[in-house]
């Protein structure tokens, strides 16, 4: 079902789209170093909940295999360094422990490699699995042809497959649902002017950037039908971290009496957290703020706040879409 690959693997390295680069080149990396997988996730050429657990799992072999050759980091190392990238989105976490796993349990240390890189390559076939499914499902909250607004990019460049939330509105689309997009920039690295807007071109399906601060107006004007976005981590009661600018939508949803969701995969539920205050939210580099492309949009000497992810309370999502079903409020996961 999906159009357009932002990750592969193939002749024992990882192969990706620098995603900083997207819409004016599509350059791609490869890779058979852990180190700079890490680099990579850590600069956001591969950015997305999913596609950032992905890399991780071949990365996690990669590493091993680099440690058998010239023996010099620890299992420990490698997953704590890829553990520290990013530490919002809970697929990282599932898919190194997941990876961990694999490690402890391999009784023949001949077989570790192999079974580590098979691990990391079902991985991946459940992520593009999951997208499909996720896409099915997302039919359900269609009731005839709709208008839609979304924020940050959830579609193939933030999975391996086709993506979330970016997926739902691809395939609806397809199945003559989808009537206006309109696509949140998505301040300050623009997943959304930039990597929506080049996935939505791709596939053919006409939208309309805006800038995060246009939603209120766009939403107040009555004529879209649902907002829906990704997810990076969900407590058990739904609470839901995603792109920073989510939370603004979810309150305005509530304001203005328009469906807000969530779609996400089942493994970005995390089960171990109860509610959105034991999320860590991410605080990035002030430099994202102050820059654009290598050009200074206002003094670096001033003081800035870029935290790269909000929460929205559970009771402001109308029904999450997962890979298994959807889910509608109130939640107990
Ligand atoms: O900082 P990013 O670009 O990695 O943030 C991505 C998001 O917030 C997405 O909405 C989320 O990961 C879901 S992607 C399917």
């Amino acid at each position: 079902m999906n159009d357009l690959r932002s990750i592969w693997f193939e002749s024992d390295q990882l192969h990706f789209i620098d995603q900083t680069q997207i819409p004016f080149n599509t350059k791609i990396i490869s890779t058979g170093s852990y180190e700079r997988i890490a680099q990579a996730i850590e600069r956001l050429e591969i950015r997305g909940a999913p596609l950032i657990g992905v890399a991780a799992a071949y990365a996690i072999f990669l590493g091993l295999r680099q440690t058998q050759a010239d023996e010099n980091q620890s299992f420990e190392y490698i997953y704590n360094r890829l553990l520290r990238t990013r530490p919002t989105a809970v697929n990282l976490l599932h898919a190194l422990e997941l990876m961990k796993k694999v490690y402890e349990k391999a009784a023949d240390p001949a077989l570790l490699l192999q079974e580590l890189k098979a691990a990391a390559e079902k991985f991946h076939l459940d992520d593009i699995n999951s997208c499909d499914n996720i896409a099915q499902n997302g039919l359900q909250i269609f009731n005839g042809k709709s208008n839609v607004l979304t924020h940050c990019n959830t579609g193939s460049f933030a999975a391996s497959g086709g993506g979330t939330a970016l997926n739902v509105i691809k395939n609806a689309f397809r199945n003559g649902l989808v009537g206006d997009v309109y696509v949140d920039e998505t301040r300050p690295l623009l997943q959304g002017a930039r990597l929506n807007a080049f996935e939505l071109d791709n596939a053919g399906i006409p939208f309309k950037i805006i800038t995060d601060s246009m939603a209120a107006t766009v939403l107040s004007r009555g004529n879209i039908d649902f907002v829906i976005t990704g997810a990076d981590r969900i407590a058990r009661n739904g609470d839901t971290a995603n792109k920073i600018g989510t939370l603004g939508l979810a309150v305005l949803c509530k304001y203005y009496n328009i469906p807000f969701y969530i779609a996400a995969p089942e493994t970005t539920i995390d089960r171990a957290i109860s509610t959105g205050e034991d999320i860590i939210i991410e605080e990035r580099s002030p430099k994202e703020m102050f820059n654009i492309n290598d050009i200074k949009i206002t003094l670096p000497d001033y003081k800035f706040f870029n935290p790269s992810f909000d929460i929205s309370p559970g009771n402001l999502i109308k029904a999450i879409i997962t890979d298994k079903k959807v889910y509608y409020f109130p939640y107990s996961f």
